[in-house]
This record gives structure tokens, C-alpha cells and sequence, in this order.
């Protein structure tokens, strides 16, 4: 099966099979079969996240689930959504029904089920907070499994998911969007979005709105140019690394973190080493931000990791801080 559509990077790899399924109710036996059960399983949402350094010998695993279920009750609107569903539509959807709560995660690309493995955050919001609980399959256990927010340990583009990468296989995911709750307007260039809007007082589908505007001039479209949003993840340094780094750089963004340590901007230290639309053949920096890594258009996975690598190791001989990368690496 050929991947190169299934990968919002347009790397070119192969799988050894793709297997779509409708229903989350046959996975243990599609699970069972014995040519899956011989090989690696690779479950894909829409491709986003993850980078193919090669082809992956094993059987490419799609959730093309639907569904919505909605209920309503004194602590707020229940949705219980399918894996399979686009998290953008699911978000536009949850604004037209007028449920508030998810304005600021609108137009990241992926599935709903992909949704709680990095924790996807933007613009001060992290979807934990909505999490009520992931269904999934437990491959080790057989059965399926209902994990509540504390079990899915999330943290900053982490969770349990994350850190077991072979055990679950996430089916649908459980959201609470409270009745009344508060705008988060907080992040660095929102409510100048706002006022440039002529928004005075904002409701949720004005902040959708503004994130949308911040999200199409900072970050490369996936449709026109491939990439996988931010590559790198902002570093988490000792309170103390963090201040010494900000004598020496007072202009490097750092914010703190509810844990006593600090986080800081990937996307300068990337661009104060100098490689903010940087190119070696295919692969680059994106010019827009330089946390994304884009494929400018025949660039193999190969070519673009060690892109990725290069630039960790130079951000690591400058700035004494090495960077982690956000996607998933298949080789
Ligand atoms: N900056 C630079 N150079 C750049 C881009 C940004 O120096 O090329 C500086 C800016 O000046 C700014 C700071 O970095 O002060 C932060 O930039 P931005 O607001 O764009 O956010 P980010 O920390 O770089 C994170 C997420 C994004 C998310 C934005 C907005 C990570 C790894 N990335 O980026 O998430 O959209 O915040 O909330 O945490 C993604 O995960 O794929 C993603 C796009």
C-alpha cells in the first residue's frame, strides 16, 4: 500500500498492507488474524504526526469511524466522538451547536482519535482539560479498556499513549464542555487578533475565528506545501538553566511552567541558529516558522530526519539544550 496520500509530510513509503476498518466493533478480530498478528501494526489517523523514514514493513491500521453521541446534564455538554472523525470538523461542529469550549484547538490538522496520544494544544488550551475518558483496545490485555483523564497521564504533548505506544488503540474519545466557562484569551497575540477584527466582546466562534487568522499567516499549509506542523517541541529546562540562558539571550521566550521549571521557544533557538528557511535539497525549514520541518516536494523521510537531526545538534552545541521532536518516527 502506498502512503505518500497518507502522510501530510508527502513522504513516499510503502506499507505492507492497509486495512481499513468502519466498525470499532471488529478490530479484536481483524486484530486476531494471523497475517496481522505476524507483522507490526502501525494504527494512522490522517497521517500528521508521523514521519515515514522508510517503508514500514508490518500492516497500516485506519479507524474510518463516525459518530457523535451527544447528552446533556447540570455539568455540561457530553460527547462521546469516534476515533475516526476529523478533529477540525468535530470542533466546527461542537461551535455551530453552540457548545463552547474548544475555540482555541479549531484547524489542527488530524483525527479525533489521534487527538489524546500528543495531547494536542494551542493558543493557551491543551484538550486534556475536556477529556472525560479514551476508549480503547488494550493489545496486551485483549479487552477493551475506558482510561479516565488521570489514567491517560497527560501532560505537554505527552501521555500515557505516548509513552505505551504499542498497547492501546484508541476507539473514541469521551469530552465534558462545561456550560459556563471562561474565554482563554491569554496567549500572545490573541486579543490583538481580536481588536485587528474589531471584536469587542469576543464569543467563541470570534476567538475560532482569530486563532484561525494567527494559525494560516504563522504555519505552512499541509495541502499546499507538505509538513507536519511543529516538528520540534518546546524544551522544558530547570527554573535555573532557564535564567542563565535568559542573561545570555534576553530575547528568547520562556514561559513558566505550573511544575517550577521553564519552557522555552523551540521555534527561536531554531532560528537564531540560523535555520529558519533553511533547504538541503527537498527538505527544509520552513521561512514561516521555524518549528516546521516541510517537504518542498521529492524530499525521501530519510532526507528530512537528518534535516532534523542536524538541527538538534547544532541547537544542542549553541544553546546547551537539546530538542525533542513532536512526531512519530516510522522506520
Ligand atoms: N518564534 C520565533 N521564530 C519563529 C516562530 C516563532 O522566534 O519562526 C517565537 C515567537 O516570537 C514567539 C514564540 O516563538 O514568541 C512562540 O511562537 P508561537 O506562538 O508560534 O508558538 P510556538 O511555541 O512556536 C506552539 C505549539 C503550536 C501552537 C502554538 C500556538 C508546540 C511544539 N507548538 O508553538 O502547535 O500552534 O504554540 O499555541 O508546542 C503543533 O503542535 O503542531 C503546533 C503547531
Amino acid at each position: 500500500a502506498d502512503l505518500r496520500a497518507r502522510n501530510t509530510l508527502r513522504v513516499a513509503a510503502k506499507a505492507r498492507r492497509l486495512i481499513e476498518i468502519q466498525d470499532a466493533t471488529v478490530l479484536p478480530q481483524v486484530l486476531a488474524r494471523a497475517d496481522v498478528r505476524a507483522d507490526p501494526l502501525l494504527v494512522l489517523g490522517e497521517g500528521s504526526n508521523v514521519l515515514f523514514t522508510g517503508d514500514f514493513d508490518g500492516s497500516v491500521l485506519v479507524l474510518a469511524t463516525r459518530g457523535v453521541a451527544v447528552r446533556s446534564d447540570a455539568d455540561g455538554v457530553r460527547l462521546a466522538v469516534a476515533a475516526g472523525e476529523r478533529w477540525d470538523d468535530f470542533v466546527r461542529w461542537t461551535l455551530g451547536q453552540g457548545y463552547a469550549g474548544l475555540e482555541n484547538l479549531i484547524l489542527i490538522p488530524g483525527t479525533v482519535g489521534a487527538a489524546p496520544i500528543q495531547n494536542i494544544g494551542a493558543y493557551g488550551v491543551e484538550v486534556a482539560e475536556f477529556i472525560e475518558s479514551v476508549e480503547a483496545w488494550d493489545r496486551r490485555e485483549a479487552s477493551v479498556v475506558s482510561l479516565s483523564r488521570a489514567e491517560c497521564a497527560f501532560a505537554y504533548r505527552d501521555s500515557l499513549f505516548k509513552r505505551q505506544p504499542d498497547r492501546y488503540i484508541v476507539t473514541a474519545v469521551r469530552f465534558t464542555l462545561p456550560h459556563r466557562q471562561a474565554l482563554k484569551l491569554d496567549y500572545a497575540g490573541l486579543r490583538e487578533e481580536l481588536a485587528r477584527m474589531g471584536v469587542e466582546r469576543p464569543a467563541p466562534f470570534h476567538v475560532a475565528a482569530a486563532v484561525e487568522r494567527l494559525r494560516m499567516r504563522k504555519l505552512p499549509d499541509p495541502a499546499v506545501i507538505g509538513n507536519a506542523g511543529s516538528f520540534f517541541k518546546n524544551p522544558l529546562v530547570s527554573a535555573a538553566q532557564g535564567e542563565a540562558l535568559a542573561r545570555e539571550h534576553p530575547a528568547l521566550p520562556r514561559w513558566p511552567t505550573a511544575d517550577g521549571r521553564c519552557k522555552l521557544s523551540a521555534a527561536w533557538l531554531i532560528e537564531a541558529a540560523g535555520f529558519k528557511g533553511h533547504r538541503v535539497g527537498d527538505a527544509g525549514i520552513s521561512s514561516r516558522h521555524a518549528l516546521v520541518l516541510v517537504n518542498h516536494g521529492q524530499a525521501s523521510g530519510a532526507e528530512l530526519w537528518a534535516l532534523a537531526q542536524t538541527v538538534i545538534e547544532a541547537v544542542a552545541a549553541r544553546f546547551g539544550v537539546r530538542l525533542e521532536i513532536e512526531p512519530t518516527i516510522v522506520d
